[in-house]
């Protein structure tokens, strides 16, 4: 019996891997358009750090942590709480007030597997830290936006709202509370447990008599300050400038404990029970909480596992990898080792190229430069050898041209070049 891969993990196979490395070029290139900058952490973190920003109560901490060596160190779960580590440790906030930074990254949670929940997944994120502007939210919003028209994705629905400062949601929580203790014998058992450590989560459920229970009960949104409000409202506002369609949930809440104020998510009927694809917000004490100076900050991440499930349901068009230009027919074992030399010659001209390393006859030879569909075939045996010159076919015509050795890497350069 073979060992397999843990659960809730994934290989990517190389016909995957060029999907995959398409798509992070493409998110690259739209992080690169909007100013954000590559930032690369660990893999592993101290425990304290995930403790202290996403919070005690939240699934992550409580079930969903890969922690080692005496519980010190844990496989991130998420980025944002790294970066802004990252981003104190390295006093960046001296470097420049204002910081854009983007990352992509494996993360780590221990929740049970199904389609478009894994154990092991990759994010795409942008975290902007330094400024509370409404402009900040609005410009990532776009950012997000785009990265869903760069890929042709359509069928979505852009959920946002505000989840206020930890004071507001603090008064908000008392009537909450009260107004959910009335059903303590309908509440599941969940749910009773949230009550007492993380009552906000209840507004996420997803049962249908308890969302029932929730369409009397009060809205957070009532009990924001003015200023809130107005920052929510000029985001608003700006998307709506920007022609970015939204829907306002006031039941919107995230998992983690960092967030304050605008918070949104992204879902798609395309995917299954799994269905966002990304989601952030605001988080303007987190900085100050892990020990930096005070600065407000706003991110989203995006499960590229669900961005590509996608991407193949919509029949995305993913570009073809590089063909191999030249593939070398050899008979003979110094034919091999004369081959293996124009290949390094031609490689030093940057082209890509193959031989066989099979010993196989010339005819599965050839069968494998069709099967990998190579542009050119160069047969090299004895006869080649001694005249110094050999036949280059081209496979999409059958056209043969004889080529002398000492013209062959300046002509095949020539060749590459004029496509
Ligand atoms: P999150 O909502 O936990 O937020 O994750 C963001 C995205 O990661 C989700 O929308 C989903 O696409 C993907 N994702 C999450 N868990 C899994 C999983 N088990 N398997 C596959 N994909 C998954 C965060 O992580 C925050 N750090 C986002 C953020 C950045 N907020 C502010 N800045």
């Amino acid at each position: 019996m073979y060992i397999q891969r843990p659960k809730g993990t994934q290989d990517l196979l190389p016909i995957d891997s060029v999907k995959r490395q398409h798509i992070e070029d493409k998110l690259r290139k739209i992080a690169s358009l909007f100013n954000y900058k590559e930032i690369r952490t660990p893999t592993f973190e101290k425990t304290e750090l995930f403790r202290r920003s996403i919070g005690e109560e939240t699934d992550v901490v409580s079930k969903e942590m890969y922690s080692f060596k005496d519980d010190e160190f844990t496989l991130k779960p998420e980025m944002t709480a790294p970066v802004i580590r990252a981003y104190i440790e390295n006093g960046l906030q001296n470097e420049s007030p204002f910081q854009k930074l983007y990352y992509i990254a494996n993360m780590y949670r221990h929740e049970r597997p199904q389609a478009g929940r894994y154990r092991e997944f990759s994010q795409f994120g942008v975290e902007a830290i330094g400024s509370n502007d409404y402009l900040v939210d609005a410009e990532l919003i776009s950012l997000g936006a785009k990265m869903l028209n760069e890929f042709g994705i359509g069928n979505i629905v852009f959920k946002i709202n505000t989840i206020g400062t930890t004071e507001e949601r603090a008064r908000f929580l008392v009537d909450l509370k009260k107004y959910l203790n009335q059903y303590e014998n309908k509440l599941s058992q969940d749910s009773l447990i949230r009550l007492q450590t993380n009552p906000l989560r209840i507004l996420d459920s997803k049962t249908d008599y308890e969302i029932e229970i929730l369409k009397n009960s009060p809205v957070l949104y009532d009990y924001l300050n003015p200023e809130t409000k107005s920052h929510f409202d000029n985001v608003l506002n700006a998307l709506s400038i920007l022609e970015i369609k939204y829907e306002i949930d006031y039941r919107l809440v995230r998992g983690f404990d960092y967030y304050t104020s605008t918070t949104f998510e992204v879902l798609s009927d395309d995917l299954g029970a799994q269905n966002a694809i990304f989601g952030g917000g605001r988080y303007d004490n987190l900085v100050e909480q892990l020990g930096g100076k005070p600065a407000p900050a706003i991110g989203f991440a995006c499960g590229l596992e669900r961005l590509s499930m996608i991407l193949e349901k919509n029949n995305y068009k993913f570009p073809v990898g590089e063909k191999v230009e030249y593939y070398f027919v050899t008979m003979g074992a110094d034919a091999k080792l004369f081959s293996l030399k124009l290949m390094e010659d031609l490689r030093n001209k940057g082209i890509k190229c193959e031989t066989d390393f099979l010993n196989r006859s010339v005819k599965s030879q050839m069968k494998e430069a069709n099967k990998i569909d190579a542009k050119y075939v160069i047969v090299i045996g004895e006869n080649e050898m001694k005249e110094e010159k050999f036949k280059i076919k081209n496979m999409s015509d059958s056209m043969e041209k004889i080529v002398d050795y000492a013209d062959f890497t300046d002509y095949a350069e020539k060749n590459s070049k004029g496509k």
